[in-house]
């Protein structure tokens, strides 16, 4: 897919402003918005900006999806079942509709930007009243006028993915903790996934938009930023700026912030200068999500990843000797087209070797339109399952026994609210991201403090504030 990148206009984002104010004095605008949210953190981020955009047109969040006004399902497709759950709920809102005809019900993110799917909504989805991809998101206020004024559907599925547009309205989820996308799209192409076709190709921000809307969150009381990319690691490559992903998160971790987190990386990009900054910069979380995705070198090399085995083992090395305390995770296929017993076990034996603090752990899902679903060799389900269950099991025992280990250390700790059960007892992040659970007050909410571990359960850790 040859597409080109198109930054969108400040006269185009201020159409669409216009269009909000429009829909905002409408008589017949929708009151109450509920978003449905799908897939990865950038689609979580992408929420927030739909949202943003909706309470710019006047619109407040609904408390159930059931009395909202508009509900928009931002949608992933990245394997089956997403894409089935997104449609199930899509479709059984249906129901609800046939009492409140008013009810608008919208689709958009990267399910729609599949080929054939504006076919596939037109024809079997006629209570969709608005669909829209990934690439327009910045137009939802002209959509929203359309659906309106016209009172038709507005299905506009016009697969525009490479675009940049900065200066959205953003309805933040969480006060304390923010996103930031550095960079969206993808040119891996690695030959199971559907992202370089719906996400469109890499193109970053530029770094000057970036470090200004982490300073925005800091003075707004934001203390930990994550940075969003498919591949933070080929920041900067499409543009003229020449700032890379380590130079960005040192601008970024210079502007107050307390900590700073990024994802994904991918491990054929994982520079010397980027494993060099983490180690000297005390605000970047000792934590990286490294893909591995098998342990298999012929797997790999089906995969279209680029990297061997032992390239990724040198790098996890290189990682670990800068910082002997770095907390990986990853991602893990299992059952990919022809992967024998003897392939899928390099992948445990990865798994034993890099000892992960955690890992996603996923069936091969064939993807229509990527190279691997005309691969022959599909593994049986039954299988498929034994395999994943071997590695689930092994990974939960490793986890267990790394949080074992950290029985009587100090985490730095975020502390970003009280659990569900009782007022005293306080949740947070350590810096290698995992749960920690402790007795303090609701002062010590939004702080960074000292936790003695005292304790495990089988993915958090308990603690005691230090004196
Ligand atoms: N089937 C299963 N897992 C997939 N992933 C991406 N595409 C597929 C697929 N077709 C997994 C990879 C990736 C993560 C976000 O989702 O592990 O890193
Ligand atoms: Fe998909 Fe590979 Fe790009 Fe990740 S790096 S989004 S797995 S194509």
């Amino acid at each position: 897919m040859r597409e080109e990148i198109i930054r969108i206009s400040e006269d185009e984002i201020a159409r669409q402003r216009e269009f909000a104010q429009k829909v905002r004095f409408h008589p017949d605008r929708p009151k109450t918005y509920f978003i449905v949210t799908y897939g990865c953190q950038m689609n979580a981020h992408d929420s927030e900006t739909l949202a943003g955009m909706l309470e710019d047109m006047g619109l407040t969040a609904a408390a159930e999806k059931t009395q909202a006004d508009i509900v928009l399902h931002n949608t992933c497709c990245i394997r089956d079942n997403a894409e089935r759950k997104a449609l199930g709920n899509v479709t059984w809102l249906k129901e609800i509709k046939k009492d409140r005809p008013e009810l608008l019900i919208g689709v958009c993110g990267c399910m729609i930007q599949q080929a054939e799917m504006a076919n596939k909504l037109l024809k079997q989805y006629p209570f969709i009243d608005l669909a829209f991809g990934t690439g327009n998101l910045y137009r939802l206020p002209e959509y929203l006028l359309e659906a309106i004024e016209n009172k038709d559907r507005v299905i506009r599925v016009d697969r525009e993915a490479s675009t940049v547009a900065e200066g959205l309205p953003v309805r933040r989820e969480n006060d304390i903790k923010a996103y930031i996308t550095v960079m969206y799209g993808c040119n891996n192409y690695c030959s199971y996934c559907i992202v370089p076709y719906v996400r469109g190709r890499e193109r970053s921000r530029l770094s000057d938009d970036i470090v200004r809307e982490a300073e925005l969150l800091v003075q707004s009381g934001v203390k930990e930023i994550m940075l969003l990319g498919q591949n933070v690691n080929s920041y900067g490559l499409d543009s003229a700026e020449g700032v890379s992903f380590a130079k960005l998160l040192r601008r970024v971790s210079r502007t107050g912030i307390e900590r700073l987190r990024f994802m994904t990386s991918h491990p054929k990009d994982l520079s010397d200068e980027l494993i060099d900054e983490m180690a000297c910069n005390p605000v970047i979380a000792p934590h990286l999500h490294l893909p591995v995705q098998s342990g298999n070198d012929r797997i790999l090399r089906e995969m279209n990843r680029r990297y061997t085995r032992e390239h990724y083992l040198q790098r996890v090395q290189a990682l670990r000797s800068a910082m002997p305390d770095i907390g990986l995770t990853t991602d893990l296929i299992v059952a990919f087209p022809g992967e024998t017993e003897q392939e899928f076990q390099d992948t445990l034996s990865l798994v034993e070797e890099v000892r992960y603090d955690s890992a996603y752990t996923f069936i091969y899902s064939p993807r229509k339109g990527t190279r691997a679903a005309d691969m022959p060799g599909k593994i049986d389900a039954a299988v498929a399952s034994e395999r994943i269950e071997r590695l689930i099991a092994a990974q939960e025992r490793i986890t267990g026994e790394i949080l074992s280990g950290m029985h009587g250390q100090t985490a730095q700790v975020l502390v970003e609210g009280t659990s569900r059960r009782r007022e005293t007892q306080l949740t947070g992040k350590s810096g290698r991201n995992i749960n920690v659970n402790f007795t303090g007050d609701a002062s010590d909410i939004g702080k960074i403090i000292p936790i003695r571990i005292t304790g495990a359960g089988s993915n958090t850790l308990r603690g005691e504030k230090e004196e």
